[in-house]
């Protein structure tokens, strides 16, 4: 009876920690969809908004630095100047760059077809004040929606028709920069997080609009990168971001374009920069479409704890915000 008992365990043990993932495996491999694709670089045309600093800056680099055709596309001409000349002496290749808001669709449509078919569209173009929606001007809330995410949809309009049309067999590529703030809302980015939530909306559903063109959509989520916007954004943060983002650190801009860039070629419809990344792309991975069977294997199993996980990160900030308002409310009190 004993040595039943143990054949019966051991029988229980295959089957949940061998054949059950090994059946959920052979499942997955045929259930995911789109199928896996590269995109490759070299040779081919990207197209970077936002390419004359900070991240997209050092992604035009290593573009160039991958044997790409490179365009940037920024407002001020003197920083786009600045970054064809520290490009050209890094890597010797000589990008092209166009002057336009990414809010005005006749200057971005005339940038885009002066630049030629585009194999790769960057759009990492991207303003982002930390502020309580209370604070901040309807202007300010408008243009951050107006840049980020119908400036990435007038570019989207701008450049498609000739994407797909292109007579390159080879796959193409849409990348939206959007942001961790676009997978989780945090205190003071009522209105960041509302564009950067929208690129994802827009990026699943283009998705599916242009998969029969061979067009492959990315969407990228940096943590806190170290940039002239974000040293700009830390000097109006409110205490209570500080406060709930001090548990996540920050990256070179390098790291995460590198990471971006990888993501982009590799096809990942979620580009992760970081372990953190991946842990938060994991946890909100939703409906999203994802290539790759073994990373839809570790969403699948990984879902129950991290939402667990979630939930204690929740419990952590809400925590500090009680806190906050508590200290708050007994100082003005004792003033
Ligand atoms: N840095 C971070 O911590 C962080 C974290 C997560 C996500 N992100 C995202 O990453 C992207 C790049 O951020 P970054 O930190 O590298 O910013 P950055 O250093 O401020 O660079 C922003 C770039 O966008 C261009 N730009 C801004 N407004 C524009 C407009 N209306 N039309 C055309 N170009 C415009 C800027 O050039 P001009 O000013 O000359 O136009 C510049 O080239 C953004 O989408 C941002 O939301 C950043």
């Amino acid at each position: 009876m004993i040595f039943e008992g143990a054949l019966s365990m051991a029988d229980a043990y295959f089957f949940l920690f061998f054949l059950l993932p090994l059946l959920l495996l052979v499942v997955l491999y045929f259930l995911v969809k789109p199928r896996p694709v590269k995109i490759p670089i070299k040779n081919r045309h990207v197209f970077i908004t936002g390419g004359s600093s900070g991240i997209g800056l050092a992604l035009a680099h290593r573009a160039a630095a991958e044997g790409a055709r490179v365009s940037i596309l920024a407002r001020s001409p003197g920083k786009l100047e600045e970054a064809r000349n520290a490009i050209g002496l890094a890597t010797g290749i000589e990008v092209a760059v166009f002057a336009a808001d990414v809010r005005d669709f006749e200057a971005v449509k005339r940038a885009v077809d002066e630049a030629g078919p585009i194999d790769v569209l960057l759009l990492n173009h991207g303003v982002f004040v930390a502020l309580e929606l209370e604070k901040m001007e309807l202007s300010e809330v408008k243009f951050t929606m107006d840049v980020n995410l119908m400036g990435t949809l007038n570019l989207i309009k701008a450049a498609l028709p000739a994407m797909k049309n292109r007579k390159d067999p080879l796959p193409a590529s849409i990348a939206l920069v959007s942001s961790q703030a676009g997978q989780v809302g945090i205190y003071g980015y009522v209105a960041y997080s509302a564009s950067k939530f929208g690129l994802r909306g827009l990026a699943e559903a283009l998705q599916q609009e242009v998969i029969a063109d061979n067009i492959h959509v990315s969407l990228i989520f940096p943590p806190d990168t170290d940039t002239p916007g974000f040293a700009e954004e830390n000097r109006r943060k409110p205490e209570l971001t500080k406060i709930i983002a001090s548990s996540s650190g920050s990256m070179k801009a390098e790291e995460v374009a590198q990471k971006a860039l990888d993501g982009i070629k590799s096809g990942s419809f979620i580009v992760s920069c970081n372990l953190e990344g991946i842990a938060l792309s994991l946890a909100t991975a939703g409906l999203s479409p994802q290539r790759s069977f073994l990373m839809a294997f570790v969403e699948v199993v990984a879902a129950g704890i991290l939402r667990i996980v979630a939930l204690g990160m929740h419990w952590s900030w809400y925590g500090s915000i009680e806190k906050y308002h508590r200290e708050r409310k007994g100082s003005t009190r004792s003033s």
